[in-house]
């Protein structure tokens, strides 16, 4: 979908540049030593003992940074400025999604708060390196509780809260959680909407993949925000409102070493399974801190600073909480829907807040423009100074359609390039040094080593496609996958073992002026409205239900959305009136979303005599997606049926 305009540039704006954290002498500092630059990067947080050695790459492909080192995340995003006398800034402009509901929180008022949170966690007995799942909706809370275990060294896994109860199951067994921290309800597109009651299904087994009730769990922490019914157990249950705050203000955080793990995110991989990404402390806040600093040109107690995502997606943790707290900005934190109550809400947000930094996706953008350019117009969004774009390729017009109506035609875009697994950004602008062209990334930040190859590992030439690998560990790179190093290993590391590179699974390309242009994945995950599922993930629950033999699942091209997902399925039996046929396929949809989520319900579900298969019986998912694309023909010739695209055509039963 991007078309690759290279002829035309957008250079800084001297004005931008001459005010810009970022000088180009910071790619020639990270080039002189690589190693010394991130020493001095690391330099930006407190740490109570110092590193002996910034990299331990010994035991690779696991990294140590910052050896020996030893600092508390939550002293560093929250006390530090409080004690350099900036306790009365606000660190957190929270705003519910009904109207008039909103909070302000100072950097005081948090640690208070982080204290008092982290009290009550210690009295439950929890010790460094527990586990805490964390399901909730952008209220003040999930800050809250994630600072807090943070401060007690406790690896908080945040599950989205529009995951299924089956899928926060298997990541609470996984992890072996011992508490869950929810919500009685959370508020979306102005109706109330239950969490809780999700929760205690996953934790008893009702209607979950799972044996029995969840072991690991002793206590169920539950914040009241919609006031809906919620079922209670007795001696498991408690209610944030009446244990929390009671606690003292008082609480003085420990010290914990550099590659303490900080948390475990979930992420979609090739194969049906999650995969809890490891991130640990020093070299995780170090990155994000250093990045936030630089690519958002981030300015202490002049900015306003909003990143849109969820906090239960990566962005949402390192760009929605680490990064900026480390940095002691002033954040919007927005609980509902762009739409909610209409499309205005979010340019009403940045006229009343005065937002300056507006970090957001391309399929919210994409969105957008689908609304009007007469909506962000009647508005004020002078203060917007830049702007930023994460989770798959922004396509041209996209690009400068959110520069114009959101930029004021001047802002720079930073697209910034990273994954779950990379922890922080690794590949964009810096906004008053590199020039931009609209739908590129540009060029690796000072620190980070890039390289674009081909099979063999070769350097690929300019205008060719290739794989994007990582070619030198970063402080905020993941530290494994949690209970299975093999994994990890064989994932990221196998394909490009000799030459030890990181391997991303997204194709890129360099151009003719060496600007790198990310093509998307290049493995069986797909990437809607920047939320990464798996192909594997969807079939799996797709033959989950009793009538299905069997599926494939393609991402195709959508205009809004990136990529949608689309469904070919066998069925077991003979089910022949189209009637009985649309009501499955429905079935089929509750089904995915029961399993994993309502983001990864096939947009498109067709019921197929059969599927192409090559003579070794592997599915040929490349001309199911040229079908899903409405492209005719491709090389069927490996077919071990070469009439069997035609009959799928014929025969399907699409809904
Ligand atoms: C894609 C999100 C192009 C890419 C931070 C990557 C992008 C995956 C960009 C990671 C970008 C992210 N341009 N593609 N600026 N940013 N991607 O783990 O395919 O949810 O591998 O992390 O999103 O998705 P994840």
């Amino acid at each position: 979908m991007t078309d690759h305009d290279h002829t035309q540039t957008y250079a800084p704006d001297p004005a931008f540049t001459a005010q810009a954290n970022a000088q180009a002498d910071l790619y020639d500092a990270a080039g002189a030593d690589r190693l010394a630059f991130w020493d001095e990067q690391a330099r930006r947080l407190d740490w109570s003992t110092e590193w002996s050695e910034v990299l331990d790459w010994s035991d690779a492909p696991v990294a140590k940074w910052f050896v020996g080192g030893r600092l508390n995340v939550a002293h560093n995003c929250v006390d530090r400025h409080v004690e350099a006398g900036n306790g009365d800034r606000v660190a957190i402009h929270w705003i519910g999604e009904p109207e008039d509901d909103a909070r302000d929180i100072t950097y005081a008022e948090l640690k208070d708060e982080v204290s008092r949170a982290a009290n009550y966690l210690s009295s439950l007995g929890l010790v460094a390196g527990d586990r805490v799942a964390i399901y909730m909706p952008l209220l003040p809370e999930v800050y809250i509780a994630m600072l807090a275990c943070a401060r007690l060294g406790l690896t908080h896994s945040v599950v989205f809260a529009g995951f299924s109860p089956n899928a926060l199951r298997q990541r609470i067994d996984d992890a072996e959680a011992k508490v869950v921290i929810t919500a009685d309800g959370q508020f979306r597109r102005g109706k109330p909407a239950p969490l809780k009651a999700g929760v205690d299904d996953a934790l008893s087994g009702n209607g979950v993949d799972a044996e029995g009730t969840a072991e690991s769990v002793q206590t169920v922490l539950v914040v009241r925000r919609t006031g809906l019914d919620v079922e209670w157990t007795d001696g498991r249950d408690a209610w944030w409102d009446e244990v929390v705050p009671q606690q003292s203000t008082e609480h003085t955080p420990e010290a914990f070493d550099s590659e303490h793990p900080l948390f475990l995110l979930y992420t979609s991989g090739t194969t049906g399974k999650p995969k809890g990404i490891v991130h640990t402390s020093g070299g995780y806040l170090t990155q994000a801190s250093y990045t936030h600093h630089n690519v958002f040109d981030h300015k202490p107690g002049q900015d306003v600073y909003w990143c849109t995502a969820d906090v239960g997606w990566v962005t949402g943790h390192t760009y929605g909480v680490y990064a900026p707290l480390s940095n002691g900005a002033e954040c919007i934190v927005y609980e509902g829907t762009p739409n909610s109550p209409d499309e205005h809400r979010h340019f009403q947000i940045i006229e009343k807040y005065g937002v300056t930094i507006y970090y957001s996706a391309p399929t919210l953008v994409r969105t957008f423009m689908k609304w009007g350019a007469e909506i962000p117009a009647a508005h004020d969004l002078s203060s917007i100074r830049l702007l930023g774009s994460v989770g798959e390729p922004i396509n041209p017009e996209a690009w400068r359609w959110y520069r114009d109506n959101l930029g004021g035609g001047t802002a720079p875009i930073v697209d910034t390039w990273w994954q779950t697994e990379t922890g922080a950004i690794m590949i964009s602008p810096l906004p008053g040094v590199t020039e931009t062209k609209p739908g590129s990334a540009m060029r690796p930040l000072p620190g980070i080593s890039v390289s674009i190859v081909d099979n063999e590992a070769k350097e690929v030439a300019a205008e060719e496609q290739g794989f994007l690998v990582l070619t030198e560990p970063w402080p905020s790179m993941l530290r494994g996958i949690w209970g299975d190093m093999e994994r990890y290993r064989d994932t990221y590391w196998s394909r490009f073992a000799e030459e030890g590179y990181y391997f991303a699974g997204d194709g890129a390309k360099w151009d003719s002026d060496g600007a790198l242009w990310v093509l998307g994945r290049v493995d069986d995950v797909m990437n809607i409205s920047g939320h990464r599922i798996s192909t594997s993930e969807v079939e799996s629950a797709l033959v989950g239900h009793r009538a299905v033999a069997e599926a494939a699942v393609v991402g195709a091209n959508d205009e809004t959305t990136g990529q949608a997902i689309v469904a070919y399925v066998i069925l077991r039996g003979n089910v022949d009136a189209e009637e009985d046929r649309q009501k499955l396929i429905d079935e089929l949809r509750a089904e995915v979303s029961r399993e994993i989520s309502p983001i990864a319900k096939p947009r498109d579900i067709t019921i197929v005599p059969e599927l192409p298969k090559t003579r070794s019986g592997k599915i040929m998912r490349r001309l199911l997606k040229d079908m899903a694309e409405g492209r005719d023909g491709g090389d069927t010739s490996t077919l071990s049926d070469p009439t069997i695209m035609e009959q799928i055509r014929e025969k399907g039963t699409r809904g």
